[in-house]
């Protein structure tokens, strides 16, 4: 898991652990520049003649549609590969579909269970691999937290994020994230719901050199406190909806992010949540529906962050 994949010939973005902070810095102004573009009606179809394959084992409305229209407003296109739609739910090795798929597109976009799904794609595709969500990991939707977060803030370095409720993908990535751009970040999750152990390693050893400082606390409050960024996700991530019963009873009242919790933020902290949401569950209706909520800019710029990337990794721009 979680290791640098580079060859000769092409680049995966697997997790944010596969970027170099001067990468993320590179993505983020690439994806300004494009979002410029888009809004101008200038956008150039760096990508003419390209094609994104995009296999999903659970469902999903920003990825999909972001991804195929980023392709498309580049002057590509994607085709849609619904996992019970092609062979592989019929028991052809993900390995086989690989390399079969690295024959028709430029690029693979997908969205699977277990993180080790994804590596085994990549490393049988000769084509540039994005994992779109893993039971691990979401590095697109980071970038995109990053690119909402600059927007509003003005800067990264020196922020203090606070993660409530599950320490989930999303969770694990914004760890990293937030570790290798020097923003400080604190999660707090109950206990035996916190983030990967190699990922607070890892973060914690980022952190140090970013001058970021990375914490994970069973206490909202302490997380909570002055932070600059509120952000939580779903306590029922896509394969856990069997565990309900007893997540309802740890997660709640407790991880919730309401007025209480956003009162002892800062005056001028923003709310984040990568959706989709459970308004009365991890958060209320006043806060994402409320003026500190930025969620709609942060889908947003999934589109952006990711025309960025598709660029990047199919050698349209300098990564
Ligand atoms: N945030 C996110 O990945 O949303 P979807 O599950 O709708 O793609
Ligand atoms: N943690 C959530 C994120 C959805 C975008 C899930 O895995 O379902």
């Amino acid at each position: 898991m979680m290791t640098l994949k580079i060859s000769s010939s092409k680049r995966d973005l697997l997790g944010v652990q596969d970027l170099a902070a001067s990468e993320i810095q590179a993505i983020l102004k690439l994806a300004a520049k494009l979002k410029k573009q888009q809004k101008a009606g200038t956008t150039q179809p760096l990508l003419r003649g390209k094609t994104l394959g995009m296999i999903f084992q659970k469902p999903s409305t920003r990825t999909r549609v972001s991804f195929e229209v980023g392709m498309n407003q580049l002057g590509g296109s994607a085709i849609y590969l619904g996992a019970t739609d092609i062979q592989l739910t019929r028991g052809e090795t993900i390995e086989d579909t690989a390399k079969t798929l690295s024959r028709y597109v430029d690029c693979l976009m997908a969205r699977v269970y277990d993180h080790k799904d994804v590596e085994k794609l990549a490393a049988s595709a000769s084509i540039p691999v994005i994992n779109g969500l893993s039971d691990a990991f979401h590095p697109c939707q980071i970038l995109a937290d990053l690119l909402t977060i600059q927007e509003y803030k003005k800067k990264l370095k020196g922020l203090h994020l606070a993660w409530l409720g599950d320490g989930n993908n999303v969770c694990n990535d914004l760890m990293l994230g937030a570790a290798k751009t020097g923003i400080s970040m604190t999660a707090a999750c109950p206990e035996g719901y916190g983030p990967l152990e190699q990922v607070i390693r890892a973060a914690c050893r980022e952190g140090e050199e970013n001058g970021a400082e990375i914490r994970v606390t069973t206490d909202p409050a302490i997380a909570a406190k002055d932070a600059d960024i509120v952000v939580t996700d779903t306590f029922i991530s896509i394969g856990k909806e069997g565990e309900w019963a007893t997540r309802e009873t740890i997660f709640l009242p407790k991880y919730q992010v309401n007025s209480r919790i956003m009162r002892l933020a800062n005056k001028d902290a923003i709310f984040m949540h990568c959706l989709p949401a459970k308004r009365g569950q991890e958060v209320t209706s006043d806060i994402i529906d409320g003026s500190q909520s930025v969620v709609w800019d942060e889908a947003e710029n999934r589109l952006h962050v990711q025309k960025a990337v598709l660029c990047m990794l199919m050698k349209k721009a300098p990564l």
